[in-house]
């Protein structure tokens, strides 16, 4: 049976590990062809191979930092090139440097805006211009519940992840009605490097605020993804979907 993205061009930037990693495994047994942006190699890569030989994908890494224009133009360009015509793009990448405000340097601020948010911009700039035209595509913006809910301690990242959240909405405005549907996943406690830094006692406390009790895996927001992905969403657009156990609602 053809997977759901069969023949489909993708990228996920931030794909080396994590939440981006898992990502580029379901696409590649779903059929798709993935580049991955990293600035290293995928973790895993073994793994990734039989996921892309078991679906009939193909998996590649485009060496990219996405906080850099002149980087993230010229990948893309090079993935146009070598797909022949690109499908799906997932902004995945993303950083925390966490601190209370008054604390916080203008670097650490800068830092994640530019790697968070100003990146999807970049990378949306370059690729909507071309699935317009193709007038077909999906664009995927990974932001966070605390995009939603505010996190003290994170104001420039949840600053950056809300918005991703109007980002995606305004650019769904100004390209779907062309065939380019655009929507973001607001990922609640996801088990990744990201998270790990967290003390376990503070774990524990976060999770009496998750109604299902526990914390999230990779593996099931690559679920939603696919879902935004792939035509079982060919409806949605603009849509910011929570995969968090129920924590932000
Ligand atoms: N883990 C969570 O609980 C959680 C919750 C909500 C949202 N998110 C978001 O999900 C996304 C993935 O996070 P994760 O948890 O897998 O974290 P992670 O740290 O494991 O992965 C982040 C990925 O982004 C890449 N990256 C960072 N800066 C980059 C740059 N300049 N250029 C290219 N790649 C870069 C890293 O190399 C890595 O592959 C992020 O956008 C994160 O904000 C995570």
């Amino acid at each position: 049976m053809a997977g759901l993205l069969a023949g489909k061009a993708c990228i996920v930037t931030g794909g080396s590990r994590g939440i981006g990693r898992s990502i580029v495994e379901l696409f590649a047994r779903e059929g798709a062809r993935v580049w991955y942006f990293s600035r290293s190699e995928a973790e895993g890569a073994a793994e990734l191979a039989a996921a892309a030989a078991a679906g009939g994908g193909s998996v590649e890494r485009q060496a990219c930092d996405v906080s850099s224009e002149a980087e993230v133009e010229a990948a893309i360009e090079a993935v146009i090139k070598a797909s022949g015509g690109l499908d799906i793009v997932v902004n995945n990448a993303g950083i925390t440097r966490d601190g209370l405000v008054f604390r916080m340097s203008l670097e650490d601020w800068e830092a994640v805006m530019r790697t968070n948010l100003t990146s999807a911009f970049l990378v949306c700039r370059a690729a909507a211009r071309h699935m317009i035209k193709r007038r077909t595509g999906s664009i995927i913006n990974v932001s966070s519940v605390v995009g939603i809910m505010g996190n003290g301690g994170q104001t420039n990242y949840s600053a950056s992840k809300a918005g991703l959240i109007g980002f995606t909405k305004s650019l769904a405005r100004e390209v779907s009605s062309r065939g380019v549907r655009v929507n973001a996943l607001a990922p609640g406690f996801i088990d990744t490097s990201m998270t790990d830094k967290i003390p376990e006692e503070a774990k524990e406390k976060l999770k009496t605020g998750i109604p299902l009790g526990r914390t999230g895996s990779p593996e099931e927001v690559a679920k939603a993804a696919l879902f935004l992905a792939s035509d079982l969403s060919s409806y949605i657009t603009g849509e910011i979907l929570k995969v968090d156990g129920g924590m932000g609602m």
